[in-house]
């Protein structure tokens, strides 16, 4: 994720339609064990294929991103009302059918985000953007790309930067729908010879002139 020999920043500093869906934070040294195992498993689900034989070698590279203290995240549960059914033997009159109401409360996405510096502009850079298969198409991601741009304007970040593989089309085409364009530090405009041996590019959107000029113009 950066320049044409980096794929990651080099400096850091620092649901469903009917279902209700909830977010939560938290840093990557904090992550429960469960969470780790999740994020794992989803990202083998979704990014095997977009890697393809490069995989087993970015998936221990993702595993190492993952726990960072640096890493921030914001996690997508859904919480769904389910009535379980209970059969109770009761003393005197025999079985007793009881119907409980329980709270299910299961993670479907999450993004992964950093502040880090990229050509000397203070950014905030997405490392993961993953929904559950049965969970995307749904405006979620769209709606964790807005937090994020939130986050990063309240925090006058000047931009927010991220890395594409060439062959994840639905994520290229998500990101162009939200108006990201190809970074002027992405290996294909540093170089084109250059793009054409690496399989990833790096998107941007700036908010201000400074960092329009750096990371979108070249300049
Ligand atoms: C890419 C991803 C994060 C998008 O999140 P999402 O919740 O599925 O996307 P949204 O529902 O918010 O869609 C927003 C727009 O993107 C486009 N889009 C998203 N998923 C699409 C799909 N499966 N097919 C076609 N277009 C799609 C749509 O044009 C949609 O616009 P619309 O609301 O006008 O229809 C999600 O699909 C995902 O997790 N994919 C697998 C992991 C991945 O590739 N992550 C990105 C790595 S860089």
């Amino acid at each position: 994720m950066a320049t044409a020999e980096k794929k990651r920043p080099r400096s850091s500093s620092g649901g469903a339609e009917k279902r209700p869906s909830r977010k939560e934070s938290g840093h990557g040294n904090q992550l429960p064990l469960l969470t780790r195992k999740y994020i794992q498993n989803l990202l083998k689900v979704n990014m095997e294929g977009p890697y393809g034989p490069e995989w087993p070698s970015e998936e221990k590279v993702k595993r190492r991103e993952m726990v960072a203290p640096e890493a921030r995240y914001i996690f997508v549960r859904q919480s769904s009302n389910a009535i379980t059914t209970n059969n109770i033997m009761k003393q005197d009159s025999g079985l007793e059918l009881t119907h409980e109401a329980c709270t299910e409360d299961r993670l479907i996405g999450f993004v992964h985000y950093r502040f880090v510096l990229e050509e000397d502009v203070p950014v905030v850079y997405v490392y993961e953007l993953q929904m559950e298969p049965s969970a995307q198409g749904k405006g979620l991601g769209n709606f964790l790309m807005e937090l994020i741009e939130l986050i990063a304007c309240k925090s006058q970040m000047g931009a927010v930067m991220l890395t594409v593989q060439k062959a994840n089309n639905l994520a290229m085409a998500f990101y162009k729908k939200l108006r990201y364009v190809i970074s002027s530090t992405s290996p294909s405009r540093v170089d084109p010879l250059i793009g054409l041996e690496k399989n990833y590019e790096i998107l941007c959107k700036a908010f201000e002139s400074e960092a329009k000029s750096r990371l979108e113009e070249g300049n």
